[in-house]
């Protein structure tokens, strides 16, 4: 992998030599600092990881100029057209795409683990019926290191493995606990006739005093979002996960810490805070007063769904999402949508204004997929857990990929100091 050997001249007539370059099969080369500190007492200093390679990994590449987003080598938008979320699951975690047999294999697998513990149930009572559902999701998921004691030990494959079937096949279980759980309604048990996606939808949408059936349009439409949601290679999230996983934290609990993370409004909460904007909106003509706003050095207000650390081009998710948001809103005959109107017309502004073209501003996966879920009848404060869903075999791929790789170690950053020098205890009688 190495390439090359740079050379760092940091002053003072002072080089570092030999530190070896490496290119991977895409993407920039990354110098190999390791040695810095030893060699020369410095750190390097890169806030938010702006210029940082935390780890070699090989499941997902993104490329932010040319807007490419690939997993495992598969083009994300050939695989949201031919495949579905199940098979990605098994690309995702396993690196190939699975033959007949080895895909009937894993959804038997995840099927027979679609249901929670009974006693899960009483933890769902104890959070006040207005909890937010991703309040529950946090406490939901950590919680399953407490039932699933024979699936924590990270050294034995077989525990990892059933770790990561347990997590893929109950997440939606509980997603759909918190949303019934949130409106005072009962919960429905998985039922396994059903795919993954429709099942999900089932639970969700079905109640006891009636047979619901779920509209295979909105089911498809739901398969792609999570497809198009399922990883993103080393973001907040996942480097939430990476980062708990390196202290040998079991998988739920890892996981769990990137459920947290994910909620940020600047990153998986964007969903649910854009259709709050949109609905803020709420007219086409409110549109340059937010732009406005958007562009205003001292107002913290930010145009929620656009911009992106890595794309600085389109998000090349945004076009598979609104050609679903019009699959969906045309299926519901709800195309003459009001808040389709205000994000068409809002990214049509933003994309000719001087300022979002300067820092290469564009719409990204969150800006179209909450119109998609308020049509389906979902609550914004679902938006976040849907994307949770999504997400968490892509967490779990990341996880498992950083503790089966041998060179592993614990994260620990350092930091630029900037407080106190030595100073001596005063009594509290004698502080000013
Ligand atoms: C996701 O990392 C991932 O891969 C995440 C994700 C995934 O799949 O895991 O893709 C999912 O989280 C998508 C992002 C969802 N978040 C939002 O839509 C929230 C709104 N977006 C911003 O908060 C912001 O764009 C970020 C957080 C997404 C990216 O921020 P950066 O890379 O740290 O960029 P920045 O804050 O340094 O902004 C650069 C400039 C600044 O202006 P100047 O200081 O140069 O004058 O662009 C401005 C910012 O003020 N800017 C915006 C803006 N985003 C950046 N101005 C107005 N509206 C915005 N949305």
């Amino acid at each position: 992998m190495t390439t090359r050997k740079a050379m760092l001249t940091i002053g003072k007539g002072k080089k570092i030599r030999d530190l070896p370059v490496y290119k991977g099969t895409e993407g920039p080369e990354v110098i190999d600092i390791t040695a810095l500190y030893k060699e020369s007492g410095l750190f390097t200093y890169d806030p938010g990881y702006m210029s940082t390679a935390s780890c070699e990994s090989s499941i997902t590449y993104v490329d932010g100029e040319k807007g490419i987003l690939r997993y495992r080598g598969y083009d994300v938008t050939e695989l949201a057209g031919k495949s579905n979320f199940m098979e990605v699951c098994y690309l995702l975690l396993n690196g190939e795409l699975p033959d007949k047999k080895e895909s009937e294999l894993f959804i038997a697998e995840i099927k027979n683990r679609s249901m929670v513990h009974e006693q899960l149930l009483f933890l769902y009572r104890g959070f006040p019926r207005f909890s937010h559902p991703m309040a529950i999701m946090c406490g939901a998921f950590a919680s399953l290191s407490a039932f699933y004691h024979d699936s924590l030990d990270i050294h034995d494959e077989k525990q990892r493995n059933n770790a990561a079937l347990r997590m893929i096949a109950k997440t939606p279980t509980l997603a759909a606990m918190a949303y019934k759980y949130s409106i005072g309604k009962p919960f429905n048990y998985p039922r396994n006739e059903l795919d993954y996606t429709t099942n999900f939808l089932h639970m969700l949408f079905a109640v006891p005093s009636e047979d619901y059936k779920v509209n295979k349009v909105l089911a498809k439409a739901m398969d792609t979002i999570f497809i198009l949601h399922a990883d993103h290679e080393q973001n907040a999230s996942t480097s939430t996960v990476r980062l708990a996983g390196s202290s040998g934290a079991n998988p739920f609990a890892c996981i769990s810490a990137g459920i947290a993370s994910l909620w940020g409004p600047a990153h998986g909460g964007a969903n649910e805070a854009v259709i709050n904007m949109l609905e803020e909106i709420g007219d086409v003509k409110n549109i340059p007063k937010f732009i406005k706003k958007a562009k205003g050095k001292d107002d913290p207000f930010r145009l929620m769904g656009f911009g992106h650390r890595v794309y600085k081009n389109y998000d090349p998710r945004v076009f598979l999402l609104k050609d679903t948001c019009h699959k969906v809103l045309a299926e519901l005959g709800m195309l003459n949508n009001s808040l389709l109107k205000i994000a068409v017309k809002l990214e049509e502004i933003a994309l000719t204004d001087k300022y979002f073209i300067e820092r290469n501003l564009y719409p990204n996966v969150d800006f179209y997929s909450g119109i998609i879920y308020k049509a389906m009848g979902i609550p914004s404060n679902m938006f976040t857990v849907i994307f949770t869903i999504a997400r968490t075999i892509g967490w779990i791929a990341q996880w498992k990929e950083m503790i089966e790789d041998p060179k592993l170690k614990i994260g620990r950053p350092r930091q630029l100091y900037t407080g106190h020098k030595l100073r001596k205890y005063v009594s509290i009688g004698k502080r000013k």
